[in-house]
């Protein structure tokens, strides 16, 4: 006998779809702002805006290393490709 139509199964896909839908809203809610902060507008940064990413990244650490004018903050992530995480908007 071929089952066509289980009230209670089809109950139960329906609990687990909205289960399912809250808890990806839910994921997306809390997830992190984007929030790094982007490339400055400013003449220390104006020349990187159009300029290769990797051919920038070259010049990043002139100035932002530890004995620069602008040494990146203690607990900074790993810094490897900056306009990655720093984008140029
Ligand atoms: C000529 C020196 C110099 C170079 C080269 C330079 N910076 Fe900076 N940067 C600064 C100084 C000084 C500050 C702090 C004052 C400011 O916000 O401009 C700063 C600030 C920043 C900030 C913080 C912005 C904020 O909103 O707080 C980021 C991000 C940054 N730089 C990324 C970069 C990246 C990525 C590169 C390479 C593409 C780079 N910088 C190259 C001097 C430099
Ligand atoms: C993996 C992502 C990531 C990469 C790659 C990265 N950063 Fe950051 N950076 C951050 C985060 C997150 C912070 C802390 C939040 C903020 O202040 O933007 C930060 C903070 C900074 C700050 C201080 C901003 C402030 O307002 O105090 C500077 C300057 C900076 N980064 C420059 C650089 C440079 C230069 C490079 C490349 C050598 C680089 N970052 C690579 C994620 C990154």
């Amino acid at each position: 006998m071929a089952e066509t139509y289980n009230p209670k199964k089809t109950k139960l896909l329906h609990l687990l779809f909205i289960l399912t839908s809250v808890g990806i809203l839910t994921v997306l809610w809390f997830a992190p702002k984007e929030k790094t902060h982007p490339l400055p507008h400013d003449e220390n940064h104006a020349r990187f805006f159009d300029m290769g990413k990797k051919e920038a990244e070259k010049f990043c650490e002139s100035c932002h290393n530890p004995a620069g004018q602008a040494p990146l903050p203690e607990k900074h992530p790993p810094k490897y490709r900056c306009l990655f995480c720093h984008k140029r908007k």
